[in-house]
C-alpha cells in the first residue's frame, strides 16, 4: 500500500510520500481555496483544487465524493466562518460574538464555546473555522469591532488561545476537532480612521508591542492556520509581506501550520494595492512571501502554474506550501475516518448547547448604570412594558456571521435561527412563568424615522416597569460598514428620553456590536445594560439578570469614547503633556476598559506582592494578592484586574498594561485574597531595537476593579 494511504504511518511521512507523487498542477491545486458556491465540480476535476469555503448543507459530502474520483483521491479541506457558533448552518446554536464573550474574562468559557462550535462544524463535514479574530478593537468606528476580543492584547491572547484549544481539542484527529485560524495577521484593526482594510500605520516596534503578542500566544497554543490581513502595513500588503509571514511568523514564532490569504488578497495586490502589475506577478509575490493557501483568487491557479513552470515560483516554495496543508489534512484524519463527518449532533447535544449559550450570554452582559438601584426589578413588577426597536429582532440580536457570508449592499435576514430568544421572548417567558404580563411596542426604528413613541409612552405609563431595547442594526456593523458617528440612530434618543420622563422604573438595554457615544444616556434616570450580540439565549439570560436571578459578572473589554473625536480612547495611553484630554470634552472615556457594575458590591485592598525585588531575567513569577471584600447584600463575582506600569524605561511605555486578573466568587460579607501570578517576563517592553526585554528598575503593580480604578504597589526588577 502507498505510505500516504496507510493510516498507521505518521502524518509527516504520509504527507511527504503524497507530495512526491504529485504533479505540479496537483500541487498548485492544493494551494487553492475556492468559493464552493460556483463551479465546484470543475475546480476539483479540472484544477485539482484542495480546499473550499462557503460550502454548507450536504454539499461538502457530495464534493468529497467528487474528489474521490481524482487520481490521488486527496480529500478536500472545507473552511467556514464559524466565528461565534456555526451560524451558517441550519438549526445550529449561535453564541455571543467575541466582543460580547470577552466581557466574561473567562478563557474556560471561551474554550467550551469553541469546543461545541467545533463539533457542529465537524458534523457538517467541514474542517476549519476562520476564527479566532485576534485583531484589536481600538477604533470603534471600524465595522468589525464586534469580531474582536476588544482592545487589550493580553486579554485577546488569553481568550484567543482558549478558543484555539477548544476548536482543536486534545488532538486534531478527534471526531469533533477542527482547525482554528488566527486572523487577520496583522494590525488589521488598526487601519487609519477605522476604515476597513486600508493601511495600518504602525512601526515594527508597535507591532511587536501591541499587535503581534496575541498572535504569538495563538502559535504557542498550537493554532493550525493563520489568515493574512487585507490591509497593508507601512506600504507592504500583509499578503506580500515576507518579513511578516516567513521571517516573523514561520521563522521566529515557530509557526508550523499554514497561512491562508483573506478573500482575493492576491487579486487585490493587482487591482487595489497595485504592488503587482498582473496576476502572475501577484501570485509569485504572494507565494514567495509565505502564503500557502490562496482564498478565492480565481485566476491564481492558472497564473501560479505558469509561474511555477517557469521557475518564478521556486519548486521549494510550492512544496513547502503543499506540505504545510497536507500535514494538517493528515493530522485531521481526512484521509481516514474523517473524510466524511465522524460525529452527529443529536437533539440532546443541541439542548446542551443552548444551556452553554445561556451561560455565555449571562457572562457577556455588562451593567453600565444602575442609579437608585432601579435593578434588579422586584416581585412587584408584574406588568412589564418591553419597548424599543431591538426588543424582538433576531437578525440584529445575533449579529454578524450568524446567517451567511456578507454580500454587498444592505443584507436582509434569511430566516435562519428564528428560534433565538430575543429580549421580548425571554422576558415574556420569564414573566408568564410568574403569572405576570408583558406589553410590547417598537417605539421607533433604527435606520429610519419611524415614530411610534407616543404608543410606547402610553404602554410604559400603564406598566409597573419598562425595558427599552435600543442598539444598532445588522447593517451598521461588519465589513464595509464602518461608522463615522457612534450615537444611537433613528429616533432612539427621543424614545429613551420620553420613556425616562414617564417616571416608571426603566432599564435601557443595548443590543449592539460596538461601543456607542451616548453620554446623554448616562445622564438619564435609568439603568443601562450592555447586552451586545449575546447569542441564541440572550433573552433568557437578560430576563434573569434584570430580575436579579443572576448577577452581572461581565466587564467591558473595550473602552467607550464620549465622542468619536476622542478616538482612540483605549486605556493603553502613552504619556504626553496633554494625554487623554481635549479642551472641549471631559477627560477620560465614557466607560473604561474593565468596567462593569454588579448587584453585589465590592471593596478592594492594596495589592501586595510576595517580594519587593525580582530577577529581571528567568522564569520568576510575581505573586500579587489583593483582598477583595463583598460589602453588599448578595453574593457575586469580583474581577480583580492587575496592571503594570514601568516607571522609567528606555522608550515610552503605556501608563498601564493588563498582565493578569482573577475572578473571585464572594458571599455577602465575605473577604478573600484574589491571587494573580504574573511571570516577570510580562513586564517586558519592546525596546528601540525591537527586542523584548525586562529593563531593570522600578515598576508599579496596579490592581482594582477596572483600568480606571487602581491601587499601586512598588516592586523592582534587577
Ligand atoms: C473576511 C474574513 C473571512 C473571509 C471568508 C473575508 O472577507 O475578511 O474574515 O474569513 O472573508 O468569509
Amino acid at each position: 500500500m502507498e505510505t500516504y494511504l496507510n493510516s498507521a504511518a505518521p502524518a509527516e511521512e504520509r504527507a511527504r510520500d503524497l507530495l512526491a507523487r504529485m504533479g505540479l498542477d496537483e500541487k498548485i491545486g492544493q494551494m487553492v481555496q475556492a468559493d464552493g458556491r460556483t463551479d465546484a465540480d470543475s475546480w476539483i476535476l479540472d484544477r485539482h483544487v484542495g480546499s473550499f469555503l462557503h460550502v454548507t448543507g450536504d454539499e461538502a459530502i457530495r464534493l468529497q465524493r467528487v474528489a474521490e474520483r481524482t487520481r490521488l483521491r486527496v480529500p478536500l479541506l472545507f473552511g467556514i466562518d464559524a466565528i461565534h457558533g456555526h451560524g451558517f448552518g441550519r438549526d445550529t446554536v449561535v453564541y455571543p460574538t467575541q466582543l460580547a464573550l470577552a466581557s466574561s474574562f473567562d478563557p474556560g468559557l471561551a474554550r467550551r464555546v469553541a469546543r461545541r462550535t467545533a463539533r457542529e462544524v465537524a458534523a457538517a463535514g467541514l474542517h476549519m473555522t476562520f476564527s479566532p479574530v485576534l485583531c484589536l478593537g481600538r477604533d470603534p468606528r471600524w465595522g468589525r469591532v464586534d469580531e474582536t476580543f476588544g482592545e487589550d492584547p493580553f486579554l485577546a491572547g488569553e481568550l484567543g488561545a482558549a478558543m484555539v484549544e477548544g476548536y482543536q481539542g486534545d488532538s486534531l484527529a478527534e471526531p469533533g476537532s477542527i482547525l482554528a485560524c488566527a486572523k487577520h495577521f496583522a494590525a488589521y484593526g488598526e487601519t487609519i480612521g477605522g476604515r476597513d482594510s486600508t493601511e495600518a500605520e504602525v512601526s515594527r516596534r508597535k507591532l511587536e508591542s501591541v499587535f503581534l503578542p496575541p498572535f504569538d500566544r495563538a502559535v504557542k497554543a498550537g493554532c493550525a492556520s493563520f489568515m493574512a490581513g487585507y490591509n497593508a502595513i507601512d506600504g507592504t500588503p500583509c499578503s506580500a509581506n515576507a518579513w511578516l509571514l516567513r521571517e516573523r511568523l514561520k521563522g521566529r514564532a515557530g509557526f508550523e501550520g499554514f497561512v491562508v490569504t483573506d478573500w482575493n488578497n492576491v487579486g487585490a495586490l493587482v487591482a487595489l494595492q497595485k504592488v503587482a502589475e498582473d496576476l502572475r506577478a501577484a501570485s509569485v509575490l504572494a507565494a514567495v512571501a509565505g502564503n500557502d493557501l490562496i482564498m478565492n483568487t480565481p485566476g491564481f491557479y492558472a497564473a501560479a502554474l505558469e509561474a511555477a513552470r517557469s521557475g518564478d515560483i521556486p519548486p521549494e516554495v510550492v512544496d513547502e506550501a503543499c506540505l504545510r496543508i497536507l500535514r494538517k489534512k493528515f493530522e485531521l484524519g481526512l484521509f481516514d475516518a474523517k473524510r466524511y463527518p465522524a460525529i452527529e449532533i443529536s437533539a440532546a447535544d443541541r439542548a446542551e448547547d443552548r444551556i452553554l449559550a445561556k451561560e455565555a450570554a449571562l457572562a457577556s452582559m455588562v451593567l453600565l448604570e444602575n442609579p437608585g438601584e432601579v435593578l434588579p426589578f422586584g416581585r412587584s413588577v408584574r406588568k412589564l412594558a418591553v419597548v424599543g426597536p431591538n426588543a424582538d429582532v433576531v437578525f440584529n440580536l445575533l449579529g454578524d456571521w450568524s446567517f451567511g457570508p456578507r454580500d454587498p449592499g444592505v443584507v436582509a435576514w434569511n430566516g435562519n435561527h428564528a428560534d433565538a430568544v430575543t429580549p421580548l421572548r425571554g422576558l415574556h417567558a420569564f414573566l408568564e412563568a410568574r403569572g405576570g404580563e408583558v406589553v410590547h411596542e417598537r417605539g421607533c426604528g433604527i435606520m429610519d424615522g419611524e415614530d411610534g413613541i407616543a404608543r410606547a409612552v402610553s404602554a410604559a405609563a400603564g406598566a409597573d416597569a419598562v425595558v427599552c431595547v435600543l442598539g444598532d442594526d445588522f447593517n451598521q456593523n461588519g465589513e464595509g460598514r464602518d461608522r463615522a458617528d457612534l450615537d444611537l440612530t433613528g429616533r432612539q434618543r427621543e424614545l429613551a428620553e420620553a420613556l425616562a420622563a414617564v417616571g416608571k422604573p426603566l432599564a435601557v438595554v443595548l443590543v449592539n456590536g460596538k461601543p456607542l457615544t451616548v453620554p446623554w444616556l448616562k445622564g438619564l434616570p435609568c439603568a443601562v445594560v450592555e447586552a451586545w450580540n449575546a447569542g441564541a439565549e440572550a433573552g433568557s439570560a437578560l430576563a434573569e439578570l434584570l430580575f436579579g436571578e443572576a448577577d452581572f459578572t461581565g466587564r467591558l473589554a473595550i473602552s467607550w469614547p464620549r465622542t468619536t473625536g476622542q478616538i482612540p480612547a483605549h486605556y493603553m495611553e502613552l504619556p504626553g503633556w496633554h494625554a487623554a484630554s481635549y479642551h472641549d470634552v471631559e477627560p477620560g472615556p465614557l466607560y473604561p476598559f474593565g468596567y462593569g457594575l454588579s448587584y453585589a458590591e465590592f471593596a478592594y485592598g492594596e495589592p501586595r506582592t510576595d517580594r519587593a525585588v525580582y530577577p529581571a531575567a528567568g522564569a520568576a513569577e510575581i505573586e500579587v494578592r489583593v483582598e477583595a471584600a463583598n460589602v453588599g447584600a448578595r453574593a457575586g463575582v469580583a474581577n480583580v484586574q492587575v496592571y503594570v506600569r514601568d516607571l522609567v524605561s528606555s522608550v515610552t511605555t503605556p501608563d498601564k498594561r493588563l498582565v493578569g486578573w482573577a475572578r473571585v466568587r464572594l458571599e455577602a460579607g465575605e473577604r478573600k485574597d484574589a491571587v494573580v501570578r504574573v511571570p516577570v517576563d510580562r513586564l517586558a517592553l519592546v525596546d528601540a531595537d525591537c527586542r523584548r526585554v525586562v529593563e531593570p528598575g522600578a515598576f508599579d503593580i496596579l490592581a482594582g476593579p477596572s483600568s480606571a480604578d487602581l491601587k499601586a504597589a512598588r516592586i523592582r526588577a534587577e
